[in-house]
């Protein structure tokens, strides 16, 4: 009897069943140098996730007495954004969504798939495919609040907001801090995410105490944090998982020439 690659589901469609090359980035820790690996999977199912496929391998390689692959994740339902990897030079690959989003049906039998972590000065390597993200953060310790009195929570319709304004300031908000606009970018620049939170923040009414120090502060973290200049190249939007598009950079630079004008 002829062998096939194909199982079937329920309803008696063929399932695709994968073997796959992968050639991941592995690099013990953050000083020494690191270099790609070659490994072969097999039976990946095409309703795996990619992440899914990683813990495949991983559960091989524990079996083999290997050290398995560091690589982030937490929620693996596109809403944390810890889970950014380069896959075959794509911030979170061929699909426009988040790593654990990306399912294998996205590949073929027999592909070879290279594996990397976000590559930027500002997020250095931790460990194989771990980056340390802890410049974002930094950054949104510089403005991404707003003061409030504290107490009882207040009426919900006690701060009108325009609808227009209310469902901007959502849209933008949606930014998970993955970083992959910062992966893609060739100057490592974290202005799509800056342009999000300044976006969402500066259009509600609460978000207008800090307006003007918010951004001086937060562009300055950025870079300090050794964070690229945006020179309107657009592959930041292009990969972002979240669909933040590029005028929010164009409200960036508004904002801060407003505060610079206001003798900040
Ligand atoms: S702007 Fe998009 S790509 Fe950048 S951190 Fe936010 S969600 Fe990720
Ligand atoms: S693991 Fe949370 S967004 Fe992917």
């Amino acid at each position: 009897m002829t062998q096939t690659r194909d199982s079937e589901t329920a309803a008696g469609t063929p399932k695709r069943e994968m073997r796959l090359t992968l050639k991941i980035w592995r690099q013990p820790n953050h000083d020494a140098p690191g270099k790609i690996h070659t490994y072969e999977v097999d039976d990946i199912s095409e309703d795996m996730s990619f992440l899914e496929m990683l813990d495949v391998l991983n559960e091989q390689l524990n079996a083999a007495g290997e050290e398995p692959i560091a690589f982030d994740s937490d929620c693996r339902e596109g809403i944390c954004g810890q889970c950014g990897l380069m896959i075959d030079g794509e911030a979170h690959g061929p699909e426009v969504t988040t790593t654990c989003q990306l399912h294998m049906r996205s590949f073929k039998d027999g592909d070879t798939i290279t594996v990397e972590p976000w590559r930027a000065d500002a997020f250095p390597v931790v460990k194989d495919l771990v980056v340390d993200r802890g410049a974002f953060d930094r950054i949104i310790q510089q403005g991404g609040y707003v003061s409030v009195n504290t107490g009882a929570a207040p009426d919900a319709h006690a701060t009108p907001v325009p609808k227009d304004k209310a469902d901007r300031a959502f849209d933008v908000a949606t930014c998970i801090g993955c970083g992959a606009c910062v992966a893609a970018c060739p100057n490592g620049s974290a202005s799509l995410f800056l342009g999000a939170k300044i976006t969402h923040l500066g259009e509600l009414p609460q978000g207008q105490a800090e307006r003007d120090t918010r951004v001086v502060n937060m562009i300055g973290q950025h870079d300090h944090e050794g964070f690229g200049g945006c020179t309107n190249i657009g592959e930041c939007t292009a990969a972002c998982p979240k669909g933040i598009p590029l005028d929010v950079i164009s409200r960036l630079n508004w904002d801060l020439h407003a505060a610079l004008r206001h003798g900040h």
